[in-house]
Order: structure tokens, then C-alpha cells, then sequence
């Protein structure tokens, strides 16, 4: 089904599917690839996903009709292999931006993919990408932001509504987040890196403040620094630096 959706961009969302429901909607976009070919920039969106699915095999539950669930297809030949951490960064940027609008409070990003206002998760990236042999092919990037969801249960997760006790329209959201989207695509595409990384560390959570982590079964005491050039964090523990790829350290407190 299409869906008519204006958004003032340049081609991020100017090809909208809409479907009322589905099990993923970055599924549905893998599902669309494999029988036809669709254009760079289009966008699956949903109102419900059965199988809604979250980073490292995890779930992703978002209550009916409430939140923005879409994937944005994108074609980042230019980026090499190990730089597909960027598309991750980018998208993180673009949702703070969004969100910057409507929350007064701080939109961090919590390394590596997750977007928080105080201590609640308020947004989650899911990138998954087709690589051919040195460069990437298509990336489906999938974001999942809460905007009008109330109810969390025992998770520890807000929404704008939760922030600001407002409701939005999540067609006016997700429209900026395709406009910031494809503002920091260009960016990335222009070789930006240095402007990109030093957005991205200044919106980093906890960095640069004194933290409990866990590393190997063991608590330890470290200052967040940023990221290095492959996208691991790097954090200052007993005076030494020391890398980490994803889950290779726990934030604890
Ligand atoms: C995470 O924080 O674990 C990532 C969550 C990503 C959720 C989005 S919702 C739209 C897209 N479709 C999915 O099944 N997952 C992503």
C-alpha cells in the first residue's frame, strides 16, 4: 500500500510503503528487495509489527498505532566495510536532532546504537546490510522511536509523550527525522567524518564522567572518552585506555 507522505526531502521517504501491520518492517524491506528493486531512500513503515526485532537477536515491542516504526533503505557504496558503524552514528544523530525539537531535556546516545532521555531508552537503530566484497551494497537502517506509547511496564523506556506530556503526530516526526536523516547522509557521503564524530561524542551518554562498567564478569571505575576510527569505545579505566566492541562492557552505573 502507498502512502502519501510529503516530506520535503530529497529522496530519503519519497517512496513510502505503508503497511498497517507486518512481522518487521526491516524484514519487509529485505522480503520487498528479493523480488523487485527499489529506489535509494524508500521507506517501510508501520503501525504494528508482530516480530518486531531488536539488536542482538532481542525483541522489539511497540504498542499499536502509538510510535514510528520504519526501515529507510539506503545504497552507501562510498563507505568501506569497516566503516559501516557510521550509518549507525548518522541515524543516532538525526533522531537526537528530531527529538531535540519536541524534549527539552538531553537526547543522548548511549553507545552504540541507543537513544536515551535521563535513564530511559527512548529509541533503538537496527542495521542490517548487504555487503558485496569491499564495500556496502544496501543498508536497511530500522528505527524504532516511541513517541506516543504511555505504558512501559518493567521496562526502564520513555516516549515524547512520557517527556513532554504532549501527544505528536508521528507523521510530522518521522518526517524530520528524514530530513535530519538525509542531512547527515550527504554529510557522511562528503567524507565529513571529523564534524560527524565530534557531534556525535558531544551527544555521547556519560561521557567523560566517572562510571561503573563491567568488564568480563568485573566492576570497574572508567570515564567514557569516545570512539576510535572502528567505531569501538574507548574508556579510560585505572589511567590506561581500553577499547570495546558491543556488549564486551555493561554500563552499570
Ligand atoms: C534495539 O534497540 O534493539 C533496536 C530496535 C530497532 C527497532 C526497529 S522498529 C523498525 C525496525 N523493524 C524491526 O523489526 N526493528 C526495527
Amino acid at each position: 500500500m502507498m502512502h502519501k507522505f510529503f516530506a520535503k526531502t530529497q529522496f530519503i521517504g519519497k517512496n513510502v510503503i505503508y503497511l498497517p501491520q507486518c512481522h518487521s518492517t526491516n524484514t519487509e524491506m529485505q522480503t520487498f528487495l528479493k523480488k523487485t528493486t527499489l529506489e535509494e531512500g524508500t521507506v517501510v513503515m508501520a503501525d504494528f509489527q508482530i516480530k518486531g526485532r531488536g539488536q542482538l537477536n532481542g525483541r522489539w515491542i511497540s504498542q499499536k498505532e502509538k510510535n514510528i516504526l520504519m526501515s529507510i533503505l539506503l545504497n552507501p557504496t562510498f563507505l568501506s566495510l569497516h566503516q559501516q558503524y557510521y550509518l549507525t552514528i548518522i541515524q543516532g544523530l538525526a533522531i537526537t536532532d528530531a527529538l531535540g525539537h519536541f524534549i527539552a531535556n538531553d537526547v543522548k546516545i548511549k553507545w552504540p546504537n541507543d537513544i536515551y532521555v535521563g535513564a530511559n531508552k527512548i529509541a533503538g537503530i537496527l542495521i542490517e546490510a548487504s555487503v558485496s566484497k569491499k564495500s556496502i551494497d544496501h543498508a536497511i537502517i530500522g528505527v524504532g522511536i516511541n513517541i506516543n506509547q504511555q505504558e512501559f511496564g518493567t521496562l526502564k523506556a520513555t516516549s515524547v509523550l512520557l517527556e513532554t506530556g504532549l501527544y505528536q503526530n508521528r507523521d510530522h516526526v518521522m518526517e524530520l527525522i528524514l530530513l535530519y536523516m538525509e542531512k547527515w547522509f550527504q554529510k557522511l557521503k562528503n567524507k565529513q567524518y571529523e564534524e560527524i564524530i565530534l557531534k556525535y561524542h558531544a551527544l555521547l551518554f556519560w561521557r567523560n564522567e566517572k562510571h561503573t562498567f563491567r568488564v568480563q564478569g568485573e566492576p570497574m571505575e572508567g570515564k567514557i572518552q569516545g570512539i576510535n576510527d572502528r567505531g569501538q569505545l574507548i574508556v579510560e579505566i585505572q589511567g590506561k585506555k581500553r577499547t570495546f566492541n558491543h556488549k564486551e562492557l555493561i554500563f552499570i552505573k
